[in-house]
């Protein structure tokens, strides 16, 4: 490519919000092969097809460009650690993914939303990757979530959904803005916080932060609690910030530095410790809870 910005052009595409689906085939010497793929696509009722894109860099990029049958599992909310084993070259994938054979001997992942056994009906070459068109043979479906990606990070409606519920509990949202290495926040006399508004209630938190925040870009919910002392339910949104200059008010501090602070509340001290921790691999968790008590979920990004 000589015009285009491959990285840029990388996020461009990324931006498209799609689920996660583990593509698997077996070769002819009995060995099962995967790969995690955003890249899954319906195409047509009637013939029934399907595609998904493997890229030339997998090193089952032959098998799947050559196979006879494959199959699609569409993964759950909650199966992140299984999307991961199969990006990834050093997991055990399918050690650590539970499975079983589908009728023509391809391990499908148990626990997915949906999982379609295919027979190959076309692979076109297409630039790096090849777009294999299955025909569904047999498929399998239940009610539930799918797991969500977006911007190289999963997220889960569900649990999203879940936190949103309205409790008539005034709604605070804030934003953890990551520039660089590190994070905007403001400093009032109880102690620093990251930037928070009243939003009209809890749906409209994400655009109320846009229109209050304009030029920061809003990633994953991080944390979600109510403080029953204050009768509020406070959301915190992962954001980064193009430039510093438009948030005069912001102090910006390196995220080494975040455990050290004195913050407004024990909560948000313990969110922004969490965070400082988090950062250090970018694998960051979801809190639900209340101030004190709650659970971290997992939301592991791709790097
Ligand atoms: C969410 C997600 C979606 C992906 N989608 C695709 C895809 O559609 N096509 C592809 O070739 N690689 C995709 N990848 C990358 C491959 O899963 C990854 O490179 C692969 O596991 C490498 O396999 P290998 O170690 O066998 O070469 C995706 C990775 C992630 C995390």
């Amino acid at each position: 490519m000589t015009q285009l910005d491959r990285r840029a052009l990388r996020s461009a595409f990324g931006s498209f919000m799609t689920g996660v689906t583990i593509v698997t085939m077996r070769r002819s010497d009995g060995t099962a092969r995967g790969f995690t793929a955003n890249s899954f696509t319906s195409v047509s009722l009637d013939p029934p097809l399907v595609l998904v894109c493997p890229g030339n860099h997998l090193s089952s990029f032959q098998d799947f460009s050559a196979c006879r049958h494959f199959a699609i599992s569409v993964l759950a909310e909650g199966q992140e650690d299984i999307s991961n084993a199969f990006a990834s070259s050093k997991a055990d994938r399918f050690g650590i993914a539970p499975h079983h054979d589908d009728a023509n001997g391809v391990p499908v992942i148990k626990g997915a939303v949906s999982t379609f056994s295919c027979r190959a009906y076309k692979a076109v070459p297409a630039g790096d990757h090849v777009i294999l068109i299955g025909e569904v043979m047999a498929f399998e479906h239940r009610a539930d979530l799918g797991l969500g990606y977006a911007n190289g990070g999963y997220f889960s409606l569900g649990l999203e959904r879940a936190a949103l519920t309205d409790s008539g509990k005034t709604a605070i949202g804030g934003a953890i803005i990551a520039f660089g290495d590190s994070v905007l926040l403001e400093k009032t006399v109880a102690g620093y916080h990251p930037p928070s508004i009243t939003c009209r209630d809890r749906a409209s938190i994400r655009s109320d932060l846009t229109t209050t925040f304009g030029s920061i870009e809003l990633g994953p919910v991080y944390s979600i609690f109510d403080d029953h002392n204050t009768r509020a339910h406070y959301t915190f949104v992962r954001a980064t910030a193009p430039h510093t200059d438009r948030f005069p008010g912001l102090e910006a501090i390196h995220t080494a530095r975040l455990p050290t602070l004195t913050y407004a509340s024990p909560a948000i001290n313990h969110m922004m410790t969490r965070y400082a921790e988090e950062a250090q691999n970018r694998d960051f968790g979801l809190y639900l809870g209340d101030a004190t008590h709650g659970d971290v979920h997992t939301i592991s990004e791709r790097i």
